[in-house]
């Protein structure tokens, strides 16, 4: 069962609409509609609101704001992981980036609430903010560390010593761009209140962590909270928490004793949620004239909101990627009053890998050597920074398995050199690497008297396909057919899981079933072998096999639902779980990642430097793969991104407000069909043995991760111009 290409089991009721949303639900009484009303100013205090235009508009049952929101939790650093923590909202007059929220209209409609919205009254002292990532550079300040105590600098050797006697060296800047995850399905939540508790129907990726956050912000009991969140319209990082919508929401539904829908517009997305910080980074590469790296540099300045600190770790996919004796990666922050920036897609690689592996093709271009052949010559024996070995890695597989299938040896190695028509022609590659995450997951898993098995996790599934992996390892864990399990998640009742996020999801969730599985076939042997009544009493349990619904030993057997149906009649249940990476003993021993090979052709019209992508193959190395159709979409999915990434994606700030000028998808780009010719991923073969006992590792992020930067030099290729300021645009080119 497992990694078939199953089709998804929630294939059908999505594409009838039976899957249920968290805006769709109804629960209780006729919902009222909340619609936030955001700051205008970047940076100062609110002097005074008026609302009473606001009061007499049709349908209005409620204004929220700094005056009248409840005393609220504050954001808790003990508290080790962001997404856990209180999100104070309305909670005071200080206004920390535009957009950000500065009340809740309430209404029986949400054009009612819209309309009254626009009515609110707001005056602000506006103080001078810093919006101008560029001009702020001597404010960046160093900090203390990065996520699990990882260093926010690292030095090995000497790098300056090491790029003076170097042959050739390369030492360029590069600037990446604000970036947004922009789901289709918005930040949305229906809130319910029941007596003392709350019901928040919410979409998000992390359904134990909207729970604590709103529980901190509310100074609510979490036992009292109730999150539901069974289908997800994508997340990219952008719901790994609640933001201010789910906690206005609960804030009004609990003040009138109704329930609330508040959904965010797409416009209010690009204030209030998910940004990836601009970078600018210096690449210095030093090697020798066969190749060999002697000093690697990756020094990495982002924005930082000034208000809430946050870290890209863009230089650490640096630290495990290609051996050299001297080395360096640094992480400087620029506190500016613009939205703050949190994960967004492969948070760290996706900007990182964009731009060094732009530098290593730069280099490969200076030495005059093949850009696959120079990878190749860098293929450090052991992680060059920790001196651990790797857990499993396959990334000069990948680069020969991609140069083969792609044909690469038809690249010529001279830039502007190939012509189809109109068209300049250009292959580019660049490698990819993805760091892999595990944190502490339970999952249950309960076999009915009907054997039908019944898996239980709060774990979500935000498109990625989790509730068919989960079908597959427990099929698989408990010898049903597919069709016999049954997988229930999304609901905080249900065992909590670090859900789905940092492409941690599906290894975790996987592990944690298939220990269920593992330890309800325990039970259910015992049962059977200790039972008078069942054909396997007294039986040796050891050669015990599992398969079509039944166990068998030496030729005798009964079925699943009959050793249930005799035993314990309301179903025996059993729990495995994954702990946090830290108390595993293998991810201090290894480094473990995921690894890959992008190949992209361009075409550059000679004349209008109009870029199209003519087509592009990744090939992957993640361990073992679940299902092999939503592994592959997930790492389409990815790449397509890092096309976005290299050709269009940018999110523009207006400079007087800090707010951000182009904040609608027909303003911020993204690839259309017409955008996306052909694109394949092919997964290796293979099975981690040290990730996990499935030998399974996250991919979902994967796919992005130095996908651009196959785009960048395919361009560079292709018309002999190398852009370092992304992304690629048509006047840069020219
Ligand atoms: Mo991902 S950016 O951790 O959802």
């Amino acid at each position: 069962m497992i990694g078939q290409a199953l089709n998804r089991v929630d294939g059908p009721l999505k594409v009838t609409g039976g899957a249920t949303y968290a805006y769709e639900f109804r629960d209780g009484d006729q919902p009222l509609y909340g619609f936030v009303v955001g700051a205008t100013i970047g940076r100062g205090r609110i002097t005074g609101i008026d609302t009473t235009r606001v009061e007499s508009s049709p349908g209005v049952h409620l204004v929220l704001t700094h005056q009248n929101a409840p005393a609220q939790g504050a954001r808790d650093l003990s508290v080790p992981f962001e997404y856990w923590r209180a999100y104070p909202t309305l909670s005071s007059p200080d206004v920390h980036h535009h957009g950000e929220p500065v009340a809740l209209v309430v209404a029986a409609t949400f054009e009612q609430a819209r309309t009254a919205a626009n009515l609110v009254d707001v005056e602000y002292a506006a103080e001078q903010g810093s919006y101008d990532f560029a001009a702020c550079q001597d404010q960046a300040y160093a900090p203390e560390s990065l996520i699990f105590g990882i260093p926010a600098d690292t030095a090995v050797g000497d790098v300056d010593a090491g790029l003076r006697t170097a042959e050739v060296q390369v030492d360029e800047w590069y600037t990446t761009p604000y970036e947004f995850s922009q789901p289709m399905e918005p930040p949305a939540c229906l809130v319910v209140p029941d007596g003392d508790d709350l019901v928040v129907y919410t979409s998000c990726q992390i359904v134990d962590a909207a729970r604590a956050s709103i529980a901190a912000t509310l100074e609510l009991d979490p036992e009292r909270v109730h999150v539901v969140t069974q289908y997800v319209g994508g997340g990219f990082g952008s719901k790994l928490r609640i933001h201010g919508e789910t906690i206005l929401a609960a804030m009004a539904a609990r003040a009138l004793q109704r329930p609330v829908k508040v959904a965010l517009t797409r416009q209010q997305m690009f204030s209030s949620v998910s940004v990836r910080p601009t970078s600018s980074q210096r690449v210095r590469l030093g090697a020798e004239r066969d190749g060999r790296l002697v000093a690697i540099a990756h020094e990495v300045t982002m924005h930082t909101n000034r208000h809430v600190e946050f870290i890209e770790p863009t230089a650490t996919a640096t630290r495990s990627l290609y051996a050299a004796p001297n080395r360096l990666t640094s992480t400087r922050l620029v506190p500016l009053d613009v939205l703050r920036g949190e994960d967004v897609r492969a948070p760290g690689e996706a900007p990182g890998l964009l731009v060094v592996e732009s530098a290593v093709d730069e280099l490969a271009h200076a030495l005059g050597m093949d850009p696959v052949e120079l990878r190749i010559r860098n293929e450090p024996t052991v992680d060059p920074e920790r001196g651990v070995p790797y857990s499993d890695r396959h990334l000069v597989e990948c680069l020969r398995d991609g140069a083969d299938r792609f044909g690469w040896e038809r690249r010529l190695p001279e830039p502007a050199r190939r012509r189809d028509g109109r068209w300049l022609v250009g292959y580019g590659v660049a490698a990819a690497i993805r760091v892999h995450l595990q944190g502490p997951t339970k999952a249950a898993v309960r076999l009915g008297p009907d054997g039908i098995a019944v898996v239980e996790s709060d774990m979500t599934d935000i498109g990625t396909g989790t509730y068919t992996i989960l079908t597959q390892v427990a099929a698989e864990g408990l010898g049903l057919p597919p069709d016999r399990v049954r997988v229930e998640l999304g609901r905080s009742e249900f065992p909590p899981s670090v859900g789905s996020g940092g492409s941690w999801g599906a290894g975790n969730s996987s592990t944690a079933v298939h220990h269920a599985c593992t330890a309800l076939r325990e039970k259910l042997l015992a049962a059977a072998s200790s039972d008078v009544r069942s054909p396997l009493h007294g039986l040796d349990t050891a050669g015990a096999v599992f398969s079509g619904g039944s166990v068998s030993i030496d030729g005798a057997s009964e079925a699943l639902g009959e050793i249930v149906t005799r035993n314990c009649p309301e179903g025996l249940e059993a729990e495995g779980e994954t702990v946090l990476l830290t108390e595993e003993p293998n991810y201090g021993a290894y480094a473990i990642h995921t690894y890959g090979a992008h190949f992209a052709e361009v075409g550059v019209d000679a004349d209008t430097a109009e870029i199209r992508l003519r087509r592009m193959l990744g090939v992957f190395s993640v361990g073992r793969v679940l299902n092999a159709k939503t592994a592959r979409s997930q790492l389409i999915g990815g790449m397509i991104w890092g096309v976005s990434q290299a050709l269009a994606e940018e999110g523009v700030v207006d400079m007087r407000s800090g707010g951000f000028v182009n904040r609608d998808l027909a303003q911020y780009l993204v690839p259309v069909h017409a955008d996306i010719p052909e694109i394949d991923a092919v997964m290796l073969d293979g099975f981690d043995d040290k990730a996990n006992v499935l030998g399974v590792k996250g991919l979902g992020e994967l796919g992005i991760c130095g996908a651009g930067a196959a785009v960048a030099n395919a361009v560079f290729n292709a018309t002999g111009v190398r852009v370092r300021d992304f992304p690629i645009t048509i006047e840069k080119v020219l």
